[in-house]
C-alpha cells in the first residue's frame, strides 16, 4: 500500500482530487450541511479507492484528466457517506479519532448528510464525468446498500455461512472497489476485456482488503485499531476469519456477549488457526485478482498493482501474528 499511496504520479493526482473532494463536500446550499461533510472528509483516511483509480487510469495509459480526478473523487466521497450510514447504525460516536455525526449531531442529521454525500456524489458523476461513470456509481451505491443490509438480516445467527458473509461484503465493500478500477478504465475508453479484468482486480482486492479489516477486528490490540478489539463481535457480526476458523464458540453466539465473554471468545479464536487460514484464503483472492490484471505497459503501475494484494496481506499478518495469542 506504502508503495501505491507514495508514488509521485499517485500523490500529485491525490492532491488534486484532495481539493475536488473538499470542493464537493463542502458544495451544500445549506452551511449546516457542507460543514457536517467537510469534518468528515477532512478527519482522514487514506483515499485508497482514490489511489486505485489513479492507478488503474495510468496503468492503462492514460494520464488522469479532469474527469478521472472527478470520478476519483466521487468514489471518495461515496465511501465517505456509506460511513457516515454505517456509523449511525453502528451507533458508534468516534471513527479516525473524531466524533461522528451522529454523535454530534444526533443520527437524522447525519443521516441526511450521508445522503447529501451520497448524492452530491452522483450529481458530479453526471455533469462533469460521463452518464456511463454516473451508472457505474449508481449501480454500485445500490450494491453497498444491499451488501450492508444482508449484514444485518445475519447479525447474531450463528447459523451464518461463508458464503452469505462474502455476499454481504462482496457488495458492501469489494463493489466499491471494483468501481475505482473501472471507473477509470471507463474513461480510459478500454476495451471491454480490459474493463472487466481491471473490475476484477478491483473487487478481488476489495475483498482482500474487508476480510483483513475484519481479521484485524479480532487480532489487534485496541490501541492500533483506535476502537476496542471484538466490535464485531459484541454487534453481531460473525465475520469470515471467525468463520474460516472453525472455533467452537457456540455457547457465546446467537446473542449480545459481555465484556468477558467477548475477551473469552478472542483467546479462542486467537488460539485457533485463524489469522493462518484466513491468511490463506487472501492469499487465493490476490492471485486471482492478479490473474485477472490486462497487460500492462507502465512498468511503475505494473508494479504497483501487481504487488498491493501481497504487500497489504503481509502487512495484516505481520500484525495479527505478533499479537500475543
Ligand atoms: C464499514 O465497514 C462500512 C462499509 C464498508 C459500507 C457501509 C454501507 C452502508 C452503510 C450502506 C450505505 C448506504 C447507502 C445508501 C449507499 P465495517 O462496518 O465492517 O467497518 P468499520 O469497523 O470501519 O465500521
Ligand atoms: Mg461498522
Amino acid at each position: 500500500m506504502d508503495q501505491l499511496l507514495s508514488s509521485p504520479a499517485i500523490v500529485q493526482g491525490l492532491r488534486k482530487v484532495e481539493a475536488r473532494i473538499r470542493r464537493l463536500s463542502g458544495s451544500s446550499a445549506l452551511p449546516a450541511i457542507s460543514a457536517g461533510a467537510g469534518r468528515i472528509v477532512a478527519a482522514g483516511g487514506k483515499r485508497l479507492r482514490p489511489a486505485l483509480t489513479l492507478a488503474t487510469s495510468l496503468a492503462l495509459g492514460k494520464t488522469p484528466d479532469r474527469r478521472v480526478i472527478t470520478a476519483a473523487a466521487c468514489v471518495e466521497l461515496i465511501h465517505a457517506g456509506s460511513l457516515v450510514h454505517d456509523d449511525l447504525m453502528d451507533r458508534a460516536t468516534e471513527r479516525r479519532g473524531a466524533r461522528t455525526l451522529n454523535a454530534e449531531l444526533g443520527d437524522g442529521k447525519a443521516l441526511v448528510i450521508g445522503d447529501f454525500m451520497l448524492a452530491r456524489a452522483g450529481l458530479a458523476a453526471i455533469t462533469a464525468v460521463s452518464r456511463p461513470v454516473a451508472e457505474v456509481l449508481a449501480a454500485t451505491v445500490v450494491e453497498l446498500a444491499e451488501g450492508q443490509y444482508l449484514e444485518t438480516t445475519d447479525l447474531f445467527d450463528p447459523a451464518r455461512t461463508r458464503e452469505s458473509a462474502i455476499r454481504s461484503i462482496t457488495g458492501k465493500t469489494a463493489a466499491l472497489f471494483r468501481a475505482g478500477c473501472l471507473v477509470a478504465a471507463v474513461c480510459a475508453h478500454a476495451s471491454p476485456e480490459d474493463r472487466a479484468r481491471m473490475a476484477a482486480y478491483g473487487e478481488r482486492f476489495g475483498l482482500v482488503f474487508q476480510i483483513l479489516d475484519d481479521l484485524l477486528d479480532l487480532t489487534a490490540p485496541a490501541e492500533r485499531l483506535g476502537k476496542p478489539a471484538g466490535n464485531d463481535l459484541r454487534q453481531g457480526v460473525y465475520s469470515l476469519p471467525l468463520l474460516l476458523s472453525g472455533t467452537d464458540l457456540g455457547d457465546l453466539l446467537g446473542r449480545p456477549m459481555s465484556d468477558e465473554e467477548v475477551e473469552e471468545a478472542l483467546r479462542r479464536l486467537r488460539a485457533s488457526r485463524m489469522v493462518d487460514d484466513t491468511i490463506e484464503y487472501c492469499r487465493g483472492l490476490a492471485s486471482d485478482a492478479l490473474a485477472a490484471l490486462p497487460v500492462i505497459h507502465d512498468q511503475e503501475m505494473a508494479g504497483i498493482l501487481y504487488g498491493l494484494p501481497t504487500a497489504y496481506i503481509d502487512h495484516v499478518a505481520r500484525i495479527s501474528l505478533i499479537t500475543p495469542r
